[in-house]
């Protein structure tokens, strides 16, 4: 696949190395695309080996990017990543924690919710970005710079049924955003939260039927699908200088769907 063609040209972003969590499939992989067409480097820090696939497409368009096998939820696997990028590199700016277990879960009433499936979630979508965070904050510090977006979801928000366990992990990332933020600002790090609307991947959509589909468009102010592109100029923008005073927040980019 072709890198994207990008009309705003951050400057700063040149060189700089940005870990995206989860970014073997999905949104993530179009996040590594645009901070690769920006002379950024990417690294794929994945459990599945999609993340090599995802590096070679990019390298084979003449960008660099690495993959780095990663199981955000294990503190030994998290501090293996940033070792790896900083020997290769000598370098961490941004961090993207987007790994999360999503897809595969399970639909159910709280209270017919395996505990196991719960303490996995909150293990991989609450525990990683803590886990990912601890690693590469020694180096942000040293070099007083940094970008830290946490991505989070807007049933946050609204609450959904029979997804409790998704929707209080994707809770937990705003106010962990928040006391990041606080606690890095002394260094020059930002966290934010990022959460996308619902975008259809080139994963199984099924559960977005064409009525749902519908009626979340019929709710935006902007009329058309959300795309992955979408959110991927919303993050290369917050890994930038440019989001300098943009610190704590929780952002959405959804065509006007849900206002927080
Ligand atoms: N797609 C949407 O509609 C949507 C909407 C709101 C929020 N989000 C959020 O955006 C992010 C990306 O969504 P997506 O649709 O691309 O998800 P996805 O399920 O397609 O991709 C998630 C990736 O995370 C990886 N992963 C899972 N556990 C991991 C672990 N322990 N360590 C490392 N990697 C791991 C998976 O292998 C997969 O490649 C997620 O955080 C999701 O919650 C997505």
């Amino acid at each position: 696949m072709q890198l994207p063609t990008q009309t705003v040209d951050y400057k700063d972003l040149k060189g700089r190395v940005i870990i995206v969590t989860g970014a073997g499939q999905g949104i993530g992989k179009f996040y590594c695309d645009y901070i690769a067409a920006q002379g950024a480097i990417p690294v794929i820090a994945e459990i599945s080996d999609k993340g090599a696939e995802v590096a070679k497409d990019i390298q084979a368009n003449g960008a660099e990017a690495l993959y780095v096998r990663t199981d955000v939820g294990d503190e030994g696997s998290t501090k293996a990543c940033a070792e790896a990028v900083l020997k290769k590199y000598g370098r961490i700016d941004g961090l993207v924690n987007n790994a999360a277990m999503f897809r595969n879960l399970s639909h159910k009433p709280f209270w017919d919710l395996d505990l196991d499936e719960w303490n996995r979630t909150l293990q991989v979508n609450v525990t990683g970005p803590l886990l990912m965070a601890r690693a590469v904050a020694p180096t942000m510090k040293e070099r007083k710079w940094g970008r830290i977006i946490n991505i989070s979801s807007g049933v946050q928000s609204i609450g959904y049924p029979n997804f409790i366990h998704y929707v209080t992990s994707k809770s937990a990332v705003v106010g962990m955003t928040r006391s990041m933020a606080r606690e890095l600002g002394p260094w020059n790090i930002t966290v934010n939260t990022f959460w996308p609307a619902r975008t259809r991947t080139e994963i199984d959509n099924s559960d977005l039927s064409p009525d749902r589909h519908k009626a979340q468009i019929d709710l935006q102010c902007l009329k058309r699908e959300t795309t992955p592109d979408d959110h991927s100029r919303v993050i290369l923008f917050l890994l930038s200088d440019q989001s300098e005073w943009v610190n704590g927040h929780n952002i959405a980019a959804d065509g006007g769907y849900k206002f927080l």
